[in-house]
């Protein structure tokens, strides 16, 4: 299997405080990996690293073998292909759902107007979102945002996809119906690394866990073995916390 995404020794302070110390992992291709941990552990921070929106001090980061760090490098080219869906969607809201989708592919990677549509148009139906192309982001329900948060992620055709609690705004209601775009996706193929605290998500589709806290990744492993032998008292701790919270039928053995 070929390494799409190579993340090593990955360090990040902002001023005194220390947030990412030594991470270090990879994402093959077709791979989804789910990182979780405690709120301020260093998740999003990890993320911005990897594309680069927010730079590490130290280590490095590669995609399919290119680093991004290296003086020189077309950042905003190398970007394009990370996508990334924010807890917030970040959607335009003066643009309808088909133009969040379609500005991405015309802006950056310069495609004329009809391909950009017809591209937008497969990822919009990957979403399950045809029917509402013409509408406005505040004529969406959250979910119904989210899902075209995905689908102007999919359409710049990324390497990887890179989503940071994509259903951790939502109401309750509304999350199933993105968790299950989120699968759709991944069994399609869809390289992925996904903050989430949604552990059916990862039970279903996770090839790899990490669990990062305070900056470093504490325990990795399968799905099968964070949900019956977690090694770490932290992790046992905190995935205890998440079945409290959320019910469900992960049952860790305290
Ligand atoms: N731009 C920033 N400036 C200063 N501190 C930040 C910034 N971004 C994040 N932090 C701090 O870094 C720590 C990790 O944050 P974050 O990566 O958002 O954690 P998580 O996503 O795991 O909840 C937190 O203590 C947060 O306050
Ligand atoms: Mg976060």
């Amino acid at each position: 299997m070929s390494i799409v995404l190579d993340v090593r020794d990955v360090w990040k302070s902002y001023g005194e405080l220390q947030v990412l110390k030594g991470v270090t992992f990879s994402v093959g291709e077709k791979e989804v990996k789910v990182v979780f941990g405690p709120s301020g552990s260093g998740k999003s921070t990890l993320l911005r690293c990897i594309n680069m929106l927010d730079p590490p001090d130290k280590g490095e980061v590669l995609l399919k073998g290119q680093s991004l760090m290296e003086d020189g490098v077309n950042l905003t080219m190398m970007r394009a292909r990370i996508g990334m869906v924010f807890q917030q969607f970040n959607l335009f809201s003066h643009l309808k759902a088909l133009d969040n989708v379609t500005i991405g592919p015309q802006r950056v990677l310069g495609l004329e107007r009809e391909e950009a549509v017809d591209r937008a148009h497969v990822a919009i139906e990957q979403v399950q979102m045809t029917d509402w192309i013409d509408h406005y982001p505040a004529q969406l329900s959250g979910g119904q945002q989210q899902r075209i948060g995905i689908a102007r992620a999919l359409a710049m055709d990324p390497d990887v996809v890179l989503f940071d609690e994509p259903t951790s705004a939502l109401d309750p209601e509304l999350i199933g119906e993105v968790l299950q775009v989120m699968l759709d996706i991944a069994q399609a193929g869809t390289t992925m690394i996904v903050v989430t605290h949604e552990m059916g998500f990862a039970r279903a589709v996770a090839n790899e866990m990490l669990f990062i806290d305070d900056g470093i990744i504490v325990e990795t492993g399968t799905p099968k073995h964070f949900f019956t032998a977690p090694e770490n008292e932290r992790v046992r701790q905190f995935l205890h916390r998440l079945e409290v919270l959320y019910g469900g039928q992960e049952s860790v053995e305290q």
